[in-house]
């Protein structure tokens, strides 16, 4: 396993890897790996020639107020991971060497990033969609794996490769849980033993919508409504939104049509963490 810092090198030694015929599979990651993030790895490593994994926190998804500067980085662990499931490259760059001096030119995908995370998140998806884009101009990769977990991110992802005409397959991989039913999060660890507990509401308020949507509830104010009661009931839980939407357009829905996505951000103590559901009827 190669690690590399430098774009340019790892941009030269992967051309060179192409030009023999192999695809190439691409995790970005943020690190402090989980589950979740090996999903993706073992996915890529199935499907292709050469897996690389990038581990970079990247600033410009951060806001003033958000946890850039205590983000996990266990970088050690991170490694041993990557090493244990066979992968080929890990890039680890620097935010210097990311955003160097100058540095003024992003990608906006309109509309999308303004909706459910990005109403509170301003300028996030632009942050992430700016640094996939590099990552894939570096990488160069022929499928690149996302996660279900973030939903809104991967629609975006998906818009921007399309209208952007980017060379790449985007793959959107299930959601990984805990046996709790808790989704893994890097941001997990900032959870006390309690407040763990009380993040069980986001599962049951998106099973408690499978229910109720299953059993013909149409009425998406109304599912909202009862989700929000559920949640409430945890006494650490703050909302932040809960909402049914189109899983293409992010679009509300009003009533419950073939496909729905439920879409969740709760505020447990001081940690934020997102679910989320797709339904089809
Ligand atoms: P990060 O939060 O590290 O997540 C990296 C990838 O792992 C994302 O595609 C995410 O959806 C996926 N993932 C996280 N938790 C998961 C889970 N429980 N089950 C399945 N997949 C999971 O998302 C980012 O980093 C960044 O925004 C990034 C795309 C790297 C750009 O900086």
């Amino acid at each position: 396993m190669k690690i590399i810092k430098s774009p340019i090198a790892l941009s030269v030694s992967l051309k060179k890897i192409k030009l023999s015929g192999k695809t190439i599979g691409f995790v970005p990651t943020m690190g402090a790996l989980h589950e979740g993030h090996l999903s993706l790895i073992r996915a890529a490593r199935k499907d292709n020639g050469i897996v690389v994994v990038s581990i970079f926190v990247n600033p410009a998804q951060f806001g003033a107020r958000e946890d850039l500067k205590k983000y996990p980085k266990p970088i050690n662990k991170d490694l041993a991971l990557c090493k244990k499931e066979k992968v080929d490259y890990v890039f680890l760059p620097d935010a210097k060497e990311m955003y160097r001096d100058n540095f003024s030119t992003y990608v906006n995908v309109e509309g999308l990033s303004e909706v459910l995370c990005g109403k509170t998140r301003s300028g996030h998806f632009r942050g992430v969609a700016t640094v996939v884009t590099k990552l894939f101009n570096i990488v160069g990769p022929d499928i690149a794996y996302f996660g279900q977990k973030d939903a809104q991110q991967a629609v975006i992802i998906k818009r921007m490769v399309e209208d952007l005409n980017m060379a790449v397959k985007i793959k959107v991989m299930p959601i990984i849980r805990e046996k709790s039913g808790l989704a893994l999060s890097s941001r997990n660890i900032y959870l006390s033993k309690n407040e763990k507990k009380d993040a069980l509401v986001l599962f049951k308020a998106l099973n408690l919508a499978k229910v109720l949507i299953s059993g013909g509830a149409k009425d998406a104010a109304r599912i909202i409504s009862r989700l929000k009661q559920l949640i409430l009931k945890s006494k650490s839980a703050e909302i932040d939104y809960v909402e049914i939407v189109d899983p293409l357009s992010l679009k509300p829905l009003n009533k419950i049509s073939k496909e729905c996505l439920i879409a969740l951000a709760v505020r447990i103590g001081k940690t934020r963490l997102i679910d989320n559901i797709i339904l089809r009827v």
